[in-house]
């Protein structure tokens, strides 16, 4: 009835010429030319028992499984043409506009251990004050650290390529994925900022995200970029540079892997990828690995920040 079909005009294939669900859909795809997908998803199955929300991350899952989708989902079988609206339409600009930038690539990976056990310890105390604390604030502080050695990370570059500006602010960017899409939102100056602070100014972001209320001040400004992928799943990825920006870093899913310590015995390690790209027209190899390993070191030893927070 969705699609004005004729029953009489489908083959069944079902017992006694019975008509199926899938001699709906490929009478559909026929008429559509779309490509069906393989024919086990065809099969009517039953909704999940619990359409709980999925948790987009389950911590201490060195194999994670898959989250199955809330909803099945459904295949109309029609083309559909839509404008690109709102952040989409956004996104095609900039993305274009990062097309001119020669990148480069630089992946290390980082070892959570101890942070893991010290955000657990320090989360109840900021939940205490109404503040929830993930590993964000902690990703952008040791960059933020990082960037006071490497001013050519937080820096943008002419439209003719002949002036380089060392911004003063660290204005770090976070990619959010939201249910209107991509927005990057940033952290205004991150240099002068606790640790609490910026987890503070995160929940404000997200919650505005969330709701599509972020304003232009929020979304504009950005030196620098971190986009946690890892949020949703994956280890590397090769992220697109935020023009006027010339650096970008993606953090993938952390991970429980086997790891060998100082005296050769295999220990149990959260290890976490990071995947950074940067402008080569005027950010070298040498630059960037010497700021990933120093945002590295933050992370691995979390108090040797203590000793550079103001
Ligand atoms: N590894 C391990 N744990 C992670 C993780 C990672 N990479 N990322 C998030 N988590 C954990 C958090 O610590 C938190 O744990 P908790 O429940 O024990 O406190 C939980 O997963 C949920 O975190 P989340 O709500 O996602 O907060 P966040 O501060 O870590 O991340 C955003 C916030 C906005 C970055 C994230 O929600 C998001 O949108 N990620 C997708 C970004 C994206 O689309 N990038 C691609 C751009 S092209």
């Amino acid at each position: 009835m969705e699609n004005n079909i004729k029953l009489s005009e489908v083959v069944g294939s079902g017992r006694d010429g019975r008509i199926l669900k899938e001699d709906i859909l490929s009478f559909l795809a026929k008429q559509t030319g779309a490509i069906l997908p393989p024919s086990p998803q065809l099969e009517i199955t039953p909704p999940p028992p619990k359409a709980e929300t999925p948790k987009p991350f389950q911590r201490e899952q060195s194999a994670s499984v898959p989250v199955p989708l809330a909803k099945p989902a459904v295949f109309t079988g029609k083309d559909v043409t839509e404008p690109l609206k709102g952040f989409h339409k956004a996104m095609v600009k900039t993305m274009s506009a990062a097309l001119k930038i020669p990148h480069f690539g630089y992946c290390d990976e980082v070892d959570m251990t101890r942070l893991v056990q010290l955000r657990l310890e320090l989360k109840p105390e900021a939940e205490a004050r109404g503040v929830r604390l993930s590993f964000m604030p902690f990703f952008l502080k040791a960059a933020s650290l990082g960037l006071l050695h490497y001013p050519a990370l937080n820096a943008s570059l002419d439209e003719d390529c002949k002036n380089i500006t060392y911004k003063a602010a660290h204005n770090i960017g976070v990619a959010m994925d939201t249910q209107q899409g991509l927005i990057v939102p940033n952290v205004k100056n991150v240099q002068v900022r606790s640790i609490f602070e910026i987890a503070a100014e995160l929940n404000r972001l997200q919650a505005l995200g969330s709701t599509a209320q972020l304003g232009a001040s929020d979304l504009t400004g950005g030196t620098f970029t971190l986009s946690n992928i890892g949020s949703i799943g994956g280890t590397y990825a090769k992220p697109v540079i935020l023009p006027p920006e010339v650096a970008i870093g993606a953090i993938g899913k952390m991970q429980v892997l086997p790891r060998f310590d100082p005296d050769g015995q295999v220990v149990k390690a959260h290890i976490l990828n990071i995947s950074w790209s940067a402008d080569h027209r005027i950010i070298d190899g040498a630059t960037m690995s010497r700021f990933s390993n120093l945002w590295k070191s933050y992370l691995e030893s979390p108090s040797s920040m203590l000793l550079d927070l103001k």
